[in-house]
Parts: structure tokens; C-alpha cells; sequence
């Protein structure tokens, strides 16, 4: 294959059940599987297109041309596809987010889901969509889980070709997220360098991969019965713990910020007041509030006396990938949505 487009949109999604640490750094094997909600309200367009006349990868982000070394993390991953399926063209890459980029909102999610989707239509080879997500782990551990809607499980299986996602659930549910954005601006350690620490210096890291996954369990059965209150408390205590590991990390370090405890504060008030509503939290301060879709209005009206409305973004269920057209590709690179 020399030539060809391809166009994919993929939502990010947030861990209800952490990722937190790998026991394969090369293959993004996890210590524990993990398990997620595809938001509707950030993703990332990508467009790929294969050409045998460029001399080399291109990257382009929000229309930027990226540095070497964004363009070679970008060529690594595209290698995974040209080596396994024989494609010679060096390959353009447009990305599109619609979500701020490296500030704990899991762009990189959405980013290597819709990479993975992109040249798969753009070379034809029709992958299915459980082996395309070993491929986008292999760009972000949490792309796994970008490739289906709703909640997702991330298995984290034994070897490169069974960690992969399941989707779970992706019917209409009565469940969103209200992302508090306490900060946008890029994270000064990765959740790649801050997970690393952890396994390696963390002397809680043991017990963490331990409770995830007694957690994980207690979670997906929380997910039949459709048990938002033990779904919130599970989510809230997985959260907590996984930030519990980086406090104890050896040099210790933490994502939060004050905004950051005030909104932890005000939700576990509201909670006592009856509105019940659950946090999490990922590499970065912004605070994202579990709660019913029906609740959410009352619950950024309860928390605009603190925070003002562009820091408050609501979100319901997230879809998995799919593709687009060119006239929905040319709408999203002007900022609008399809
Ligand atoms: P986040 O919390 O946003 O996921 P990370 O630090 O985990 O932050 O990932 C951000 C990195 O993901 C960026 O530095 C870049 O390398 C990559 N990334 C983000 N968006 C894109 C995109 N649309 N296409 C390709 N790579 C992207
Ligand atoms: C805290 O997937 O960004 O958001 O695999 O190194 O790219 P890499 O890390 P990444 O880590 C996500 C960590 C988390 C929790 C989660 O999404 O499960």
C-alpha cells in the first residue's frame, strides 16, 4: 500500500478504575487492568494520508507543524502498522484536539485511538476493533480504551496480544461527568514518568495493583446492576488510592492544586447534602465529578458560587471510534463540531 486517506474521530475516556504503572514499558503492558467511561465531550479528529513521495513522517497538531521529537514518537508508532503489514509510504498525520492537549483531560487517549483508526482505513486493513486496541496501547497505555464507547474494560492479559479492550456497556445511561478545569496548561511530569516512579520507588505501589483489582471486580458487577452509588464510591476510592502511591513515591510528587482540593472538598460536602456525586482524577489537577446526567445542572449551578462557567464542562457517554467524512474532517479542523 503506497496510497491512501483515512479520517477517524475518537473520544477520550476517564478511568472509573485506574491504570496506574506497567509491568512492560516497550510493550504498555499493565500492572492491572483498568476500566473506563468514553466521554462525549472531548475527542481527537485525525487524518492520515499515505504518500510515497514524501521523504519523511509528517505530524501536524491543531495545525502546527510538531518537533523531531513529537514526529518520531509519531513514526514509532506508525512503524507497528508498516512493519506488521508490509507499508512502505512515509505517512502524513493531521491531528485535531478537541480537548486540551497534555493537561490531565487524556488526550493522548483519544489522540492514538483515532491514529490507530486513521491508517487503518487509510491502508485498508481492515483490523478488528479488540486487535486495534493493542495497537493504540502501544501509543498510550489509555488509548486502549478509546476504541469503544460507554464503559470499557482494559484487560490487562499476558502479552502483547491479549491486553486489549472490551467494551462493557454503551447503553443510554443516566451518567456523565462535570470536569472542573482547574488548570489547563501541560503537566510537568508525564503519567508515563510519574507511573514509573511509582512502580519503582512507591513501597504502597504493591497493595495498590492489588486493590485495583479487587476493585475492578466489585466495579463490573456494579455495572450489570447498574449501581450508580457503589460505581461513585469505586471510582472515588480508586482515584484516591492511585494518588495515595504518588505521594509515597520516592522523590514524592502530587497533581493536585489547591483549586484542586476545593472542588474534593465540595463534592464530598454536596454528597452529605444528598446530591450524590463522586470524584476522580488522573496526571493532572482537573477535577472530573461523577453524577446523573439529571443531576448535572444542579450540580454546576451548586459549584458556579466557586468556579466560573468556562471552567465547568459537562460531558455525557462517549461513542467509540468512527470515521468521518472529509466535509466533517474540513468542519473540525475549523473548530466546529459534526
Ligand atoms: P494527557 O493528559 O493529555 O493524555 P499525556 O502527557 O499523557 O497527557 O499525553 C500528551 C501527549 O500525547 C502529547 O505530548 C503528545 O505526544 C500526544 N498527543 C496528544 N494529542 C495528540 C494527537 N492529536 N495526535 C498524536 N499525539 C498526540
Ligand atoms: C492517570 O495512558 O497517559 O490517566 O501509557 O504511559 O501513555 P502511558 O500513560 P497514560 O496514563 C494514564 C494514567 C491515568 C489513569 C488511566 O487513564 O487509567
Amino acid at each position: 500500500m503506497t496510497q491512501g486517506t483515512g479520517r477517524c474521530r475518537a473520544h477520550t475516556n476517564i478511568a472509573l478504575i485506574k491504570y496506574w504503572g506497567k509491568q512492560d514499558e516497550q510493550l504498555f503492558l499493565p500492572m492491572n487492568s483498568s476500566l473506563s467511561l468514553t466521554l462525549n465531550a472531548f475527542y481527537t479528529d485525525t487524518k492520515v494520508t499515505l504518500d510515497q513521495a514524501l521523504k519523511q513522517d509528517v505530524f501536524l497538531l491543531n495545525h502546527q507543524k510538531q518537533s523531531a521529537e513529537q514526529t518520531l514518537k509519531i513514526s514509532n508508532f506508525l512503524d507497528l502498522f508498516r512493519h506488521k503489514y508490509s507499508i512502505s509510504a512515509k505517512i502524513c498525520v493531521e491531528s485535531i484536539n478537541h480537548v486540551p492537549t497534555a493537561a490531565g483531560l487524556a488526550s493522548s487517549a483519544s489522540a492514538f485511538a483515532a491514529l490507530a483508526g486513521a491508517i487503518n482505513e487509510a491502508a485498508r486493513l481492515n483490523i478488528g476493533l479488540q486487535e486495534l486496541s493493542t495497537f493504540a496501547r502501544r501509543g498510550s497505555g489509555s488509548a486502549t480504551r478509546s476504541i469503544f464507547g460507554g464503559f470499557v474494560e482494559w484487560q490487562k492479559g499476558t502479552c502483547s496480544t491479549d491486553s486489549f479492550a472490551i467494551p462493557l456497556d454503551d447503553a443510554a445511561w443516566d451518567i456523565g461527568m462535570l470536569i472542573v478545569v482547574v488548570n489547563h496548561r501541560e503537566k510537568i511530569i508525564s503519567s508515563r514518568q510519574g507511573m514509573k516512579r511509582t512502580v519503582e520507588t512507591s513501597p504502597f505501589y504493591p497493595a495498590w495493583v492489588k486493590s485495583s483489582e479487587k476493585d475492578l471486580v466489585e466495579m463490573k458487577k456494579a455495572i450489570v446492576t447498574k449501581d450508580f452509588s457503589k460505581i461513585g464510591e469505586l471510582a472515588e476510592s480508586s482515584a484516591l488510592k492511585m494518588h495515595a502511591t504518588m505521594l509515597s513515591a520516592q522523590p514524592p510528587f502530587t497533581y493536585f492544586e489547591p483549586d484542586s482540593i476545593r472542588v474534593i472538598q465540595r463534592v464530598q460536602e454536596l454528597r452529605k447534602k444528598g446530591l450524590e456525586c463522586y470524584l476522580t482524577m488522573d496526571a493532572g489537577p482537573n477535577v472530573k465529578i461523577l453524577c446523573r446526567l439529571t443531576d448535572m445542572d444542579k450540580l454546576k449551578q451548586e459549584l458556579s458560587t466557586e468556579f466560573s462557567q468556562d471552567q465547568m464542562i459537562l460531558s455525557g457517554v462517549g461513542s467509540g471510534i468512527h470515521s468521518l467524512s472529509e466535509n466533517e474532517w474540513l468542519l473540525s479542523k475549523k473548530g466546529l463540531k459534526s
